[in-house]
């Protein structure tokens, strides 16, 4: 195994396939034990974790905080009130003291400028930062994703077709973090992957590139779609998921304008029956049941939602334990 021992994940894209592979096989090596009830608590006993949340969370901090529990450890969830952050304390000065008291660190702001933040922080941490999702990137939630299609394959991929695609869902503008990291973390395993979406929701220039190399440099085709049922068409996998149109208009009424003529693009029994009778449908959760997918869809033979969630637990684990490794 290739070690990441000290390493921080901003973007999977700063990781090699075989230290990401380090990390598949350290999830599924702690799910086997936790399944038979051996305890790994001697991993990362007495570290500690910071998860400094600027924004809500159901599954990225329970598994973290899950997590470290598990492995020995303790966690402390930190927000911009709980500490000075709010006053204005700068990114140096709050990791370099952090990094005093304990082992890692993770941060969600997905607000724009998100990444921003933390690639600066990081920059000054002695700790390994991972990023709980940015405006830009959700790795955790994709390596957990990674992680269920190779259970759910028998880690047999080449030649799968997975779709990432856009669906409609009203009210607010989401981010491109997930669609993002999927195009950049999908092509890099075997499959091809077709990326569908409206016109007017694609994504930014250098995401596109940095997915086209990665599945130049993997072999597998990597195309884009703007009819969901012709996307849907033999698919082994579908990933559809809301997002903005961050890349084509900074208005937000227009962004919910452009939301609101896209209402077919939603997730139903008719379209699932379009692809391989095995497929599987994955969400990131929390979707917007009956609006964005029927809840015959979400409920249905199809689903691998909630092992998806649960495989959240399994490779924030991995990551600790290994980036934090003593
Ligand atoms: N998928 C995901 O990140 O869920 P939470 O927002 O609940 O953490």
């Amino acid at each position: 195994m290739k070690s990441v021992k000290g390493k921080h994940l901003l973007t999977t894209q700063d990781w090699s396939v075989e230290e990401i592979e380090t990390i598949m096989q350290t999830a599924r090596r702690l799910k086997e034990e936790r399944n038979l009830g051996i305890y790994h608590d001697d991993i990362l006993r007495a570290a500690t974790f910071y998860m400094l949340f600027f924004e809500e969370s159901t599954r990225t901090r329970n598994a973290f905080e899950a997590g470290i529990h598990q492995l020995g450890g303790h966690a402390h969830y930190l927000t911009p009130k709980a500490t000075q952050i709010d006053h204005g304390e700068t990114e140096k000065d709050t990791i370099k003291v952090l990094s005093r008291y304990g082992e890692g660190m993770g941060i969600r702001r997905t607000e724009v400028g998100g990444h921003k933040y933390m690639k600066t922080l990081a920059g000054f941490a002695d700790i390994p930062v991972l990023n709980m999702q940015c405006d830009d990137y959700h790795p955790t939630q994709a390596l957990a994703d990674l992680l269920t299609i190779k259970e759910k394959f028998q880690n047999n991929l080449k030649g799968k077709k997975m779709v990432i695609s856009w669906t409609y869902a009203p009210n607010y503008i989401r981010p491109l973090s997930m669609a993002n990291s999927l195009a950049l973390l999908m092509t890099r395993f075997e499959m091809d992957i077709v990326l569908a979406h409206p016109p007017e929701f694609h994504l930014r220039d250098e995401i596109m590139e940095q997915a086209q190399d990665n599945a130049d440099k993997a072999g597998v085709d990597f195309s884009v779609a703007n009819d969901m049922e012709e996307a849907f068409s033999d698919a082994h996998i579908v990933y559809p998921k809301s997002w903005g149109p961050i890349c084509y208009t900074d208005d937000v009424e227009e962004g919910l304008d452009l939301i609101d003529k896209y209402p077919e693009w939603v997730v139903d029994q008719a379209k699932m029956n379009l692809t391989k009778d095995n497929s599987i449908y994955m969400h990131c959760m929390p979707f917007d049941r009956d609006i964005e997918v029927t809840s015959e869809v979400a409920d249905g033979k199809h689903s691998v939602v909630y092992d998806e969630a649960e495989n959240r637990l399994h490779v924030h684990k991995a990551l600790m334990a290994q980036t934090m490794a003593r």
